[in-house]
């Protein structure tokens, strides 16, 4: 048997033999890319790399990575779909190329990973309008005695940008037994905002080889799950349900689906990520609750924690799991929560369906967004009762109320200030000083705006934050503001781009909300916030700053009420 970490092992050594520095495995979620909620590939924390900045560790980089791929979570249910896994890679940052790269795979795969020529298979891009066919890997490989050699097209061999731009390239990918392990990637073009294919600066190679598929590979399973990094979970579901894996069909995709979602869950909440219903939060609150709904068709309840339970021994390399205790015990909050609303959620379906044939697109949208229910769970609650529910009208409800909440978003000072006077603009202000203060004195960089409220006789904040603020605290943070106010600290607003502004630490909800250039004002060094405006010219305009009351807003938010006196 070949174990998961000595495939990690024997990885890290071989390209650390050929010179490649290790570079660390990075937070699931992304630091430098506002378009993406998480890392969904080695290549993704390089960007900046793979763009032509010196990467302080060479030009030679090998690494073991997490992702998460949300676009999978339809797919989870099959032999190796998964919404969390692992991925072992290289790098060339503008050094060797396609030859080399071809040549230390097919060491690796043969000489260290002892995979026989014969069972290899490959495919290269076939070419299009962007870029030409790829003769040169597929003589490459044909020259090292690989002859399963297939031409693709862009669908299946090219590879990138992670997010609406950046770099990528052709691919060329590896598969053993017909199932693909391994991809290396030419980058050799940019995308650019308009979706034009740029021949890029610096030419990279970016390769990423799957453990879980290439563990079951090695292992001569044909399902991943059957690998020591899945079956522990399995053998759980199995000791719950008191059913068996493999045996049927839909029990056993059942099964695969609680064990992927509770593994990417657990992966996620060690982030600190909470579940909610924006962004990462979603993601997170919609896996665990797909979770629980699978496991009540098992005929399981309360079962999230246990079967989490292995991930901690499987993946023991992992800091971030330490927090064990506060990981099982947010899973559990989550599960029991769902299972509550789950209860309303169908009673309400039945009185919205009650002597009806349709479920609009409108009522859908409320099971979805009152109670939480995943889409799959009201497409099967109308089949099972008969009634006509369409996806598309769903769809449109739920893009027009992103748009909605969007241009709320957007404009979410000029919608949240009742009118453009001296007062409010000077409230506004004080928003930015409050958000900060929050921060420092609660000590807690987590701290986000979830709404503001802005009235010309008092502002609102809601902020992300667990525990009702003490006095002490208040007070606290009342100072600081005052104190800010008291320095005459000029306010300035700069124009940048979203990555510019993250980058030097502006306060902003980085999604795909923001366009291309964004607007961050600066109260001095004090608070750095991206916004649209209005806001006064000094902080000796605002006068005295004044916290009515602090309370809690939703789960996980709380709200402050102040005043300018
Ligand atoms: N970035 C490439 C992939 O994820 C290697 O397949």
């Amino acid at each position: 048997m070949v174990t998961r970490n000595e495939l990690i092992e024997k990885y890290l050594k071989f390209f650390k033999s050929k010179k490649h520095k290790e570079i660390p495995n990075s937070s699931l979620i992304p630091e430098n890319d506002p378009t993406a909620l998480f890392i969904s590939a080695g290549m993704h924390p390089l960007v900046p790399y793979l763009l032509g900045q010196p990467h302080p560790q060479g030009k030679r980089l090998v690494n073991i990575q997490k992702c998460i791929r949300t676009t999978d979570i339809e797919e989870v249910g099959d032999e190796y779909h998964h919404t969390f896994f692992e991925m072992v890679g290289n790098w060339s940052l503008n050094d060797y190329w396609k030859k080399q790269a071809i040549e230390y795979s097919i060491e690796f795969l043969t000489k260290v990973l002892k995979i026989s020529k014969n069972k290899i298979s490959i495919t290269c891009f076939k070419g299009n309008k962007d870029a030409k066919k790829d003769t040169e890997s597929a003589n490459i490989w044909d020259s090292l005695g690989i002859k399963k050699i297939k031409f693709l097209g862009k669908k299946d061999n090219w590879w990138g940008p992670t997010g609406k731009t950046g770099p990528c390239g052709p691919d060329t990918e590896m598969f053993v037994n017909n199932v693909e392990i391994w991809n290396d990637v030419f980058m050799e073009y940019n995308k650019d905002s308009k979706g034009n294919y740029i021949p890029a600066k610096q030419k990279n190679i970016d390769t990423g080889m799957g453990v879980e598929r290439t563990l079951a590979i090695l292992n001569d399973f044909e399902d991943n799950y059957l690998t020591e990094i899945w079956k522990p979970l399995i053998n759980q579901i199995e000791k719950l349900s008191k059913k068996t894996y493999g045996k049927d069909k839909e029990i056993t995709k059942f099964m695969r689906i609680i064990a992927d979602h509770i593994k990417a869950s657990v992966f996620i909440l060690a982030e600190n990520i909470l579940p909610s219903n924006t962004e990462q939060g979603y993601v997170l609150r919609r896996l665990i609750r797909r979770a629980t709904r699978y496991g009540n068709k098992l005929k399981i309840k309360n079962f999230t924690k246990q079967i989490a339970e292995p991930v901690f021994s499987i993946y023991s390399d992992y800091t971030e799991l330490k927090n064990k205790n506060k990981i099982l015990q947010e899973l559990e909050k989550e599960e029991e929560k769902f299972l509550r609303t789950l209860e309303k959620g169908l009673n309400r379906f039945s009185k919205l369906t009650k002597n009806k044939k349709n479920l609009s697109g409108k009522d859908s949208f409320l099971l979805y967004q009152s109670f939480g229910f995943p889409i799959e769970m009201i497409e099967e609650e109308c089949k099972k009762n008969k009634i006509k529910f369409s996806k598309k009208e769903f769809e449109k409800e739920v893009s027009r109320h992103q748009i909605i909440s969007r241009t709320a978003t957007e404009g979410r000072f000029k919608s949240g200030l009742a009118d453009d006077s001296e007062k409010t603009t000077r409230l506004h202000t004080a928003t930015h000083l409050l958000i900060t203060a929050l921060r420092k004195v609660l000590k807690n960089k987590n701290i986000i705006q979830r709404g503001s409220n802005i009235t010309a006789e008092r502002l609102r904040l809601d902020f992300s934050f667990p525990r009702k603020i003490t006095q002490e605290e208040l007070k606290k943070i009342e100072d600081l503001v005052n104190n800010q106010i008291k320095k005459s600290c000029n306010i300035i607003k700069k124009e940048m781009s979203p990555q510019e502004a993250k980058k030097q630490g502006a306060l902003g909800i980085f999604d795909k909300k923001y366009k291309d250039k964004v607007y961050v004002y600066c109260i001095e060094d004090f608070s750095k916030e991206i916004c649209a405006g209005p806001h006064v010219k000094n902080t000796c305009e605002l006068g005295k700053f004044k916290i009515l009351k602090e309370q809690s807003s939703s789960e996980g938010v709380r709200r402050i009420k102040a005043v300018l006196t």
